[in-house]
């Protein structure tokens, strides 16, 4: 039996992910996927679920963006008063999960939270646009509100008073920092017969590597759809039956002072039917690299 010529264009999806071949280091192997993701062309790869739970059990889930990871943990900002906010101060345990669905590839990660120091906020506060720091000034976040028009004027009134000095930074407004307990890497693989790897850290120090049984759920995503390599040509609709991917990372630029960024473009083209209007190409904006990422 000969095996299928792989073309270069075929996504990178599916892939093994074997013990030996992981990173001993979980930071460092999501490091690597988050990298993978972003030249994957994943639109927001930093975009994570947060769940949390109050102090009674009641869990809740919001997606978030993570600013920032490393050997520390996973830092996001949001508002002190917020449901998530009042939840990790009764109750501070989160667990994040990041989807990136064009390599198949989820991570769960739990941990213990902590909030960030202040210097760290003011730092992430000072690095956004001044508009995006009026409008947290302006916005009470999950509190109910009268209107729209309420929250608008409010933004009008302190663009006005700030107009020419820096707004104060939100006394409520701050960064969260999830220390991971666990890691699980998952990777789609074919038939359903799915990769999960769990990194469980040690007391003392060091991380222990568990593989965990799939489920065998059945899946209706894009990926089902067309995008698995593996999948018979019957079972793949016709506009969605081949993929390209271009992309290339320029080098990527690390400073003391900044966060460190990489410029990828990416071309995503899914071919129609000939004579198909639909035919899609999209170019994706400069996307952040490791560890640190821009506002
Ligand atoms: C992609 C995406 C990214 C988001 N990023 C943040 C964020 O970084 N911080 C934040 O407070 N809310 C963010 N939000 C809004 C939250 O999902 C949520 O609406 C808000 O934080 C209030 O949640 P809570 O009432 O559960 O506290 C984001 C929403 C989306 C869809």
């Amino acid at each position: 039996m000969t095996d299928q010529p792989s073309t270069p264009s075929e996504p990178p999806y599916g892939q093994p992910l074997r013990e030996g071949d992981v990173d001993a280091d979980p930071v460092r192997q999501f490091a690597a996927w988050f990298k993978a993701a972003g030249e994957a062309g994943v639109s927001a790869p930093e975009a994570v679920a947060v769940a949390t739970a109050s102090a009674d059990g009641a869990p809740s889930v919001r997606m978030v963006l993570c600013k920032q990871f490393d050997d520390d943990g996973f830092v996001f900002f949001t508002n002190y008063d917020s449901r998530k906010g009042a939840e990790l101060t009764e109750n501070p345990r989160a667990a994040l999960l990041f989807h990136w669905e064009v390599l198949g590839r989820q991570v769960r990660i739990d941990g213990r939270v902590e909030p960030v120091r202040p210097e760290e906020t003011e730092r992430y506060v000072r690095s956004r646009p001044k508009g995006s720091q009026i409008s947290a000034l302006a916005s009470p976040q999950s509190q109910v509100v009268e209107s729209r028009a309420w929250l608008e004027q409010r933004v009008v009134e302190l663009s006005t008073r700030y107009e020419s000095s820096e707004p104060p930074i939100p006394s409520r407004w701050g960064g969260f920092r999830v220390i991971p307990d666990t890691f699980e890497f998952w990777q789609h693989r074919a038939d359903r017969l799915h990769d999960r790897l769990r990194y469980r850290r040690e007391p003392s120090h060091g991380w222990t590597i568990d593989r965990l049984a799939p489920s065998a759920t059945p899946r209706t995503s894009a990926i089902d759809r067309g995008l698995t390599p593996s999948r018979s040509a019957s079972a793949v609709p016709a506009w969605a039956s081949s993929v390209s991917w271009s992309s290339s990372a320029s080098s990527h630029v690390a400073s003391a002072a900044g966060p460190m960024m990489s410029s990828v473009s990416c071309r995503e083209r899914r071919t129609r039917p000939t004579g198909s209007r639909r035919s899609r190409r999209r170019r994706c904006p400069a996307r952040s690299a490791v560890r640190t990422i821009s506002p």
